[in-house]
């Protein structure tokens, strides 16, 4: 029996739409032409696919940076020697990337030479973590504006679609309901440390969508926590969003729905660049300022839950119906 896969082609008899496809006229330089072309424009599209990628991990580094060196530093003293480690490690890999970024561009197109090299030292010294959130924030920003980063999705995840992707890829270390207990980390490679639990406010407080996409985009270097680079953006943008969810319950997301309404809460803040760019802290602060604690944690568990919860996948039977409108 004749093997379709693995029959070599020897005539075009078989195929009559290539048979009449006038290839044997074309000039052979001009055929000569197309992989010439098509080397240029991948040379042309790649580059810029370089610098783009280089930038996006020096934005993720330099948000664990700002937001992460609080726990490893305070009043001048250590206060977790591998927390400090890894900022020392984030410190020189940020100027890694930087030197490699600047090698691409031939130039440093966004201006944070002087505010990386100035972070890397105020890490060595063990600055206050207010001044290296600064620095950190101060380069992060000119970095997504000179390469055009946008750190939000194109519009809100629903909340199913982040349950799935997250039950189908990040529950086997971070547990169905994320307290980072999920059965996989037995035979997590390195075992320490130990997958994020998503349901501590200390642990996670810090944590924006856009910090969590970029840890599933890139992976976290020297820990289990891989790259998810194989999910589309917007899929790790959906798992990013979910894993902020955890935390809160569907009965404080009920009530802060109610507030958001009574309390007038302003659309800005309700954005998705807002939901995605600010960390539950951050969030609560601002919120602070349309209610008590209590009410502020509400509205928030609406923001991270109850707005994403509003929103539907469309089922084929709606997009029949509106087809037919
Ligand atoms: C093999 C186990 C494993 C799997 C699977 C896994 N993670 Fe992780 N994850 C970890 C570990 C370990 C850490 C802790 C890293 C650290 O503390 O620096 C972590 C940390 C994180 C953090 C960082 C939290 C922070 O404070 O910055 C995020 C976000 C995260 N994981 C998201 C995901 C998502 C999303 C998925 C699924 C797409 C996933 N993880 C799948 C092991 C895993």
């Amino acid at each position: 029996m004749s093997d379709p896969v693995n029959t070599p082609i020897r005539s075009f008899k078989r195929f009559p739409i290539l048979r009449r496809w006038p290839i044997g006229h074309v000039p052979i330089t001009k055929l000569n032409i197309v992989p010439w072309l098509a080397l240029v424009v991948l040379l042309l599209t790649t580059y810029p696919a370089i610098a783009q990628d280089n930038a996006k991990r020096l934005v993720a580094l330099l948000d664990y940076l700002g937001s992460d060196y609080k726990n490893a530093v305070q009043g001048g003293k250590i206060l977790s020697p591998d927390e400090y480690g890894e900022m020392q490690e984030f410190a020189k890999r940020s100027l890694d990337l930087f030197t490699q970024l600047k090698e691409v561009d031939k130039a440093d197109k966004a201006g944070v030479e002087s505010s990386l090299k100035s972070l890397a030292s105020q890490v060595d010294s063990k600055a206050d973590p207010k001044v290296i959130a600064e620095l950190a924030k101060t380069a992060k920003d000119k970095l997504i504006a000179a390469y055009n980063i946008v750190p939000y999705p194109r519009r809100l995840p629903s909340f199913a679609s982040g349950k799935k992707i997250y039950d189908e890829n990040c529950a086997q270390c971070h547990g169905v309901s994320g307290k980072g207990d999920g059965p996989g980390r037995e035979s997590m490679n390195p075992k320490t440390p130990p997958p994020a639990n998503f349901t501590d406010p200390e642990r996670i407080g810090g944590l924006s969508p856009f910090k969590a996409f970029n840890a599933a985009s890139f992976g976290i270097e020297g820990t289990a926590m891989a790259s998810f680079a194989a999910l589309s953006e917007e899929q790790r943008w959906q798992v990013a969003f979910y894993i902020l969810s955890l935390r809160f319950s569907e009965d404080a997301a009920k009530s802060g729905t109610q507030l958001v309404k009574t309390k007038k809460l302003p659309p800005e803040l309700q954005t998705v660049a807002t939901l995605a760019t600010n960390s539950d802290e951050q969030l609560l602060e601002k919120l602070k300022a349309f209610g008590n604690g209590s009410e502020a944690m509400d509205m928030l568990a609406y923001l991270r839950r109850g707005v994403t919860k509003k929103r539907r996948t469309k089922k084929p039977w709606t997009l029949i119906s509106m087809a037919m409108i």
